[in-house]
């Protein structure tokens, strides 16, 4: 079976402790155990009865060569053994949902498993040879600024609110201080139709999550600048009242809660607005309508004057990292490159990109569960998962051999 011998020519090789802890199987990062360290050494026999499994089970759609017939399924070729175990056990018992996947496992038993794993593990991993004229410009987009993309959906916003989101025009509201989780709930206000604002929901109407949640993150890098447009009431009275404020907007109007907006450095003219929004239910927020009720005209031209007058702080937020920015943190489970020498860690490179941007996008949105690659990809936005999905989809994919060590005895 010469056919078996070739591919590990090219390969990585990994050192195996034998004194792993025999256990049940459980979640992808458990301890290596005793049955799956031995499908690291697999005899011929259980390759060729992984064979015959895979042609009856699997070929229609990973093929027999582990080439899978649709591009947004994923390759078996060469993926690690008990990466491949483990998902199938995971589909088998629920915790991954894709209705041809638990089909296809349901009447295997975990031998079964594990002879399919060791055949598709076996084989040599695709190649994307013939991808490499895109290479050179997908190695190109791992450097681009995540924030390009924010540019032109905040291109429409400049005209009223800056277009830094520093808003020079009276009756307009600075974006800019706040925290990027203010901005996404509000957005979704105006958009649902519960903070009532014609213009607004229309102008939200168009954006979506993803882009929303990048939006607020540019606002919220920006270099905050007080508004220039000078109010009228008294300021040293509003202080006063802005005592029963503080404990939510900060003393000096500016908080680092996450859902209350920073007040210092607003517009006047939006900001007694925006009060009275409450006040006659424009806006429904039980807190803040408890604390304008009481509020007389004057009132609030003088909370104004105070708020008005306070200098506002940058929120801390960390700007995105690029996509090349991120390989780092994901080479510690996938190996460099997308190569995980650890066979518990799916390899990456080489998979197809339509898959690789599904599995991080399910991850995303908590279709597929896995705390670990959920607080991973939670933060990386549509343009980012493209552009990783796309780089290890062209990393060329390398095989591992496993040694056994002699185990320290103790
Ligand atoms: C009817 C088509 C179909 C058949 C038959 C099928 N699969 Fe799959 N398989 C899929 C699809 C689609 C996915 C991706 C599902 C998802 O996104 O969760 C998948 C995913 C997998 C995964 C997860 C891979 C990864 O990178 O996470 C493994 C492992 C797998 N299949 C192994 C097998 C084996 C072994 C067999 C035969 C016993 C088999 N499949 C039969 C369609 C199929
Ligand atoms: C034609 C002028 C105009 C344009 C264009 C505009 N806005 Fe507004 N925006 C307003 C006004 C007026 C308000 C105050 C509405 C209210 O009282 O609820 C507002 C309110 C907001 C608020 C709430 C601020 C706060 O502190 O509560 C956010 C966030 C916002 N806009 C974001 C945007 C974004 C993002 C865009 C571009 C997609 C945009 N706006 C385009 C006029 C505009
Ligand atoms: C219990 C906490 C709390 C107290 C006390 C409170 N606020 Fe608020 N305030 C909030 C929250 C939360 C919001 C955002 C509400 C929303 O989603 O519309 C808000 C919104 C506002 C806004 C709208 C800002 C914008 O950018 O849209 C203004 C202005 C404001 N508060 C002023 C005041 C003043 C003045 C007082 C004191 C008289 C006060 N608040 C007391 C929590 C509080
Ligand atoms: C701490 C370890 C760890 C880190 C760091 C990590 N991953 Fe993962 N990754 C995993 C585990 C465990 C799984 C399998 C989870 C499951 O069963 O769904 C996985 C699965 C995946 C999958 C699905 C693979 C497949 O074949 O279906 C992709 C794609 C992925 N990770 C990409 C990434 C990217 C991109 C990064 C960096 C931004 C990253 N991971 C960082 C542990 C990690």
């Amino acid at each position: 079976m010469k056919r078996f011998q070739i591919w590990l020519l090219t390969a990585v090789i990994l050192l195996v402790f034998t004194n792993a802890v025999a256990q049940v199987d459980g979640p992808l990062d458990a301890p290596i155990n005793a049955k799956e360290r031995a499908a690291l050494f697999p005899t011929q026999d259980s390759i060729e009865q992984g064979r015959a499994l895979a042609e009856q089970t699997c070929a229609t759609c990973h093929g027999l060569d582990g080439i899978s017939v649709d591009r947004s399924f994923p390759n078996l070729a060469g993926q690690r053994t008990i990466y491949l175990y483990r998902e199938m056990l995971n589909y088998q018992q629920g915790r991954r949902n894709n209705l041809a996947m638990r089909e296809a496992v349901a009447f295997l038993d975990s031998e079964a498993l594990l002879k399919t794993a060791i055949y598709y593990a076996s084989l040599p991993p695709p190649r994307n040879g013939q991808r490499q004229a895109e290479a050179p410009a997908i190695d190109a987009a791992m450097d681009d600024d995540p924030m390009v993309a924010v540019r032109s959906s905040t291109a429409g916003c400049g005209s009223c609110h800056g277009a830094d989101g520093n808003a020079r025009i009276p009756g307009m509201p600075n974006l800019t201080g706040q925290a990027p989780e203010f901005f996404v709930h509000v957005m979704k206000e105006y958009r649902a139709g519960d903070r009532l604002h014609n213009m607004m929901q229309t102008l939200s109407a168009s954006l979506d999550d993803d882009t929303l949640a990048n939006m607020g993150l540019y606002y919220a890098l920006q270099a905050p600048k007080p508004t220039p447009n000078a109010a009228t009431g008294d300021a040293e009275r509003g202080a006063g009242l802005a005592e029963s404020c503080a404990s939510c907007h900060g003393i000096d109007g500016n908080t680092t809660s996450n859902d209350t907006p920073s007040l210092a450095g607003q517009d006047p003219t939006y900001f007694v607005q925006s009060l009275k929004s409450y006040d006659n239910g424009r806006r429904d927020h039980g807190p803040m309508q408890g604390a304008v009720a009481e509020l007389s005209d004057e009132d609030m031209k003088d909370l104004a004057a105070f708020y008005t007058a306070q200098s506002p702080e940058p929120r801390v937020v960390r700007k995105p990292l690029t996509a090349r920015g991120w390989l780092s943190r994901c080479e510690r489970c996938h190996g460099l490159d997308g190569n995980s020498s650890d066979p518990r860690y799916s390899r990456l490179s080489g998979q197809n990109e339509e898959y690789l941007a599904k599995a991080l996008q399910a991850y995303v949105n908590g279709e597929r569960q896995n705390s670990v690659m959920h607080a991973m990809a939670a933060p990386l936005s549509r343009g980012t998962i493209q552009r990783l999905a796309a780089y290890y989809s062209i990393q060329e994919p390398a095989s591992v051999i496993y040694f056994e060590l002699p185990c320290d005895e103790r």
